[in-house]
């Protein structure tokens, strides 16, 4: 049976684009996006998701507290019967009741090499840092923030010359590659949990 991903995002999409495309591509197989959630009603990725005949539902926050949106979304995904939960530039934290429903079954994608600058504008904070390397993370989400057990990095080099926008850019190139790539050895059964630390195995 194939895997059904469900992605939470907040805007662009173009981490949800890499994964529909690799999808389509045959590079992921036996998994299909079954629904994508926004918490934004104008997130350019319910369009990308719609263009993909996938569901794509605005969930409106207003009106509810954290856990009340939360639970929402779970109904949401239950609905859809996810196994696997992404996170694609979704801008709120997620509560323990859906970590605790999907444990080591969510994934984030984070700008930065972590435990290095965690939370909004890691590539601004990293720049104004002035490291000489930084990249991207993608991780298993846990209670904490961008703290959950690390799936896979890449690096970066910073380059003379350089501006907190081509960083960026040189970033989000990694992210389109190591996203998918994350989500193919979950779908595959190639990532094994030993405490905080993600096995692959070959
Ligand atoms: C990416 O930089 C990702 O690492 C961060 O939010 C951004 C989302 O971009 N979590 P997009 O919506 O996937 O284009």
């Amino acid at each position: 049976m194939a895997v059904k991903i469900g992605v939470l995002v907040s805007g662009r999409g173009s981490n949800l684009q890499a994964i529909i495309d690799s999808i389509e591509k045959g590079y992921i197989r036996n998994a299909e996006i079954n629904v994508v959630i926004s918490n934004k009603a104008d997130a350019y990725a319910l369009e990308r998701a719609k263009e993909h005949g996938i569901n794509a539902v605005f969930l409106d926050p207003s009106g509810y507290d954290n856990t009340g949106y939360d639970r929402e979304i779970l109904y949401v995904l239950k609905q859809h019967d996810i196994d696997l939960l992404l996170l694609a530039g979704y801008f709120r934290l997620l509560g323990n009741e859906i970590i605790e429903a999907y444990r080591y079954r969510i994934m984030n994608i984070h700008p930065s090499l972590l435990p290095a600058f965690k939370g909004l504008h890691a590539q601004k904070q990293a720049f104004e840092y002035g490291v000489k390397v930084s990249g991207c993370t993608v991780h298993f989400v846990d209670e904490g923030l961008d703290s959950g057990p690390i799936i896979l990095q890449s690096c970066v080099p910073v380059l003379p010359g350089d501006a907190e926008e081509t960083l960026t850019a040189r970033i989000l190139e990694q992210e389109h590659i190591i996203y998918p790539e994350a989500v193919r050895l979950f779908v595959e059964g190639k990532l094994k949990i030993e405490g905080r630390n993600v096995v692959l195995i070959s």
